[in-house]
């Protein structure tokens, strides 16, 4: 006998964008609106977190509005509100957390509070063309890398371990640091990728972090002050490496070949990982998500790893990449799938929670 057809709006505001989606219980999308603050924050060059809870609370009226007007439903035919309750930052959290659950309660609709990674780790699974997803399996290792976590989980059957994570810095967090090091503006991961391009990653040659104790953790502090050390080598030897407004193409070929071997170094020791975590186990299918997933570098190596290894692989749709609140929706209906359902009034939000 054929499901019957859920449709989940999901909310998340766990940082500095405002995102409301629709999305059914096949994996389809059928809206995902994510509207960015960066404008508000770049005077400040951060994210600040009262202006984003404010923000928030500007942008919900509209951009919930454009979800189900894309969707073309109404807040009466959805079946699960969800928002994220956690991590990120508190006020923002709240915002969209008690809009949630006051929807959820006054139309006396289901209500799941989602944990942010959550989301991220079920979104390779999410449909990007409005065709039925693929099923998420009841096994698999799942791959996050983003501006907060860079970690890697083994799911068994809905449960979740976590087999390794970062010791210091996520990933994203050193693409950033070390491009606003070089003037960019935040975030710069997707402009340092761009601009490692059209650089020789061979000409730079950065250390692979490993931890001593012979753990699988991320390590990625060290490589972010080896680059910034290289920028100041440069700097010494008379190179511009202000690229504030500067095209690729008039940036110094010295900046690009370090940016490249910074990149390398950076997915090496995600393939590093995955390397010594087959040799311990198993892997038949990996599942990568998070704002890094986006990473050029980080998808074509990664294809080419688990064409070599046999491992099946799947990679965020680009769109769901980044935060986004569809991957809030679907998670909800995998929990609702599941049988957890939160009492809507007592689900909290918190900066930090374990996943
Ligand atoms: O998942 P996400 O949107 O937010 C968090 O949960 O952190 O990830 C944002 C992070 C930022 O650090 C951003 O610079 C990074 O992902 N990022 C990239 C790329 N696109 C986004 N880093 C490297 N290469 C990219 N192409
Ligand atoms: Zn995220």
């Amino acid at each position: 006998m054929a499901e019957e057809r859920l449709l989940a709006l999901g909310i998340e505001t766990s940082c500095d964008d405002t995102a409301c989606a629709v999305v059914d219980n096949d994996g389809r999308v059928l809206s995902s609106i994510v509207s960015s603050q960066l404008a508000a924050h770049r005077p400040y060059g951060g994210v600040v977190p009262e202006i984003a809870s404010r923000e928030h609370l500007r942008n919900w009226p509209p951009v919930s509005a454009a979800a189900l007007a894309e969707a073309e439903v109404t807040i009466e035919e959805i079946d699960v509100i969800s928002a994220t309750r956690g991590p990120g930052l508190i006020g923002a959290l709240l915002v969209g957390l008690s809009i949630g659950k006051a929807i959820a309660y006054s139309l006396k609709k289901s209500f799941q509070g989602v944990h942010h990674l959550e989301g991220h780790l079920y979104s390779p699974f999410l449909s990007p063309d409005g065709e039925v997803a693929e099923k998420v399996p009841d096994e698999f290792l799942g791959l996050v890398v983003s501006g907060g976590h860079t970690s890697l989980f083994q799911v068994e059957s809905s449960s979740t371990t976590t087999l390794a994570e970062t010791r210091d810095d996520a990933m994203g967090e050193v693409f950033d640091k070390v491009g606003k090091r070089l003037g960019l503006a935040y975030p710069q991961g997707p402009r340092v990728d761009e601009l490692a391009e059209s650089g020789e990653g061979r000409r730079v040659k950065l250390t692979l972090a490993r931890c001593s104790d012979g753990s699988l953790d991320f390590s990625y502090s060290g490589l972010k002050s080896q680059a910034l050390l290289e920028i100041q080598k440069l700097e010494a030897t008379g190179v511009d490496t202000n690229l504030e407004d500067v095209e690729t193409d008039n940036t110094p070929e010295a900046v690009l070949d370090l940016l490249a071997g910074f990149r390398v170094a950076a997915v090496e020791q995600i393939v590093d990982r995955l390397d010594r975590l087959r040799q311990a186990r198993p892997v038949e299918l990996l599942a990568v998500s998070g704002g890094v997933a986006a990473n050029r570098l980080l998808r074509r190596r990664l294809a080419e790893w688990a064409l070599a290894c046999r491992v099946d692989l799947r990679l965020v749709p680009l769109r769901y990449a980044g935060d986004n609140a569809a991957m809030i929706a679907h998670a909800a209906l995998l929990r609702q799938g599941w049988g957890r359902e939160d009492d809507p009034l007592s689900v909290e939000a918190a900066s930090r929670i374990p996943l």
